[in-house]
């Protein structure tokens, strides 16, 4: 990566921290190393991914295949908190996608989407497991379910 001409260089202390306390590093670990690269780098590097790679003798191929088949993996940078907004049908009908609308009128972002300033990624999924509260959303591990147009924005504040 190149910012301003300058070549960045890589700080793989994290990495070298999180190996080194896994001694002995199997196919069967992958998931747990990911989640604590994540944690450390806030998302999964791809330069950390081949390095990891590298070390491991796990294949990027297989890497990116455990990574792009769970939701808690995360490719490319991620804002502070996570706000997912249900999709599901029950949500659907009853007004999900009038809430969509109103979250990326607070953060001036669409699903699938970052805010400048990091502080929020909004994305849709397609269901959150409590449909009883629908239309239901999330932001970090909070559940806000019954929700109305006319709530969004009060709740988001409260995050930033
Ligand atoms: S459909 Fe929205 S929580 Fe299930």
């Amino acid at each position: 990566m190149k910012v301003n001409n300058k070549q960045v260089v890589l700080d793989m202390r994290p990495l070298d921290e999180i190996l080194s306390s896994m001694p002995e590093i199997s196919q069967g670990d992958l998931i747990p190393l990911l989640q604590q690269i994540q944690s450390r780098y806030g998302y999964l590097r791809r330069d950390v991914v081949c390095e990891m790679s590298r070390r491991t003798k796990i294949a990027v191929s297989r890497i990116y295949g455990v990574a792009t088949f769970y939701e808690q993996f995360h490719l490319e940078p991620h804002g502070r908190h996570t706000i997912k907004c249900c999709r599901g049908t029950a949500c659907h009908v009853k007004g999900a996608p009038e809430i969509t609308e109103a979250i990326t009128r607070v953060t001036g972002v669409s699903p699938g989407e970052t805010t400048d300033d990091m502080k929020f990624t909004f994305e849709t999924v397609a269901c959150l497991g409590t449909c009883f509260l629908a239309p239901v959303i999330m932001i970090d591990d909070d559940y806000f379910g019954h929700l109305t147009v006319n709530k969004v924005e009060g709740i988001i504040t409260n995050y930033e």
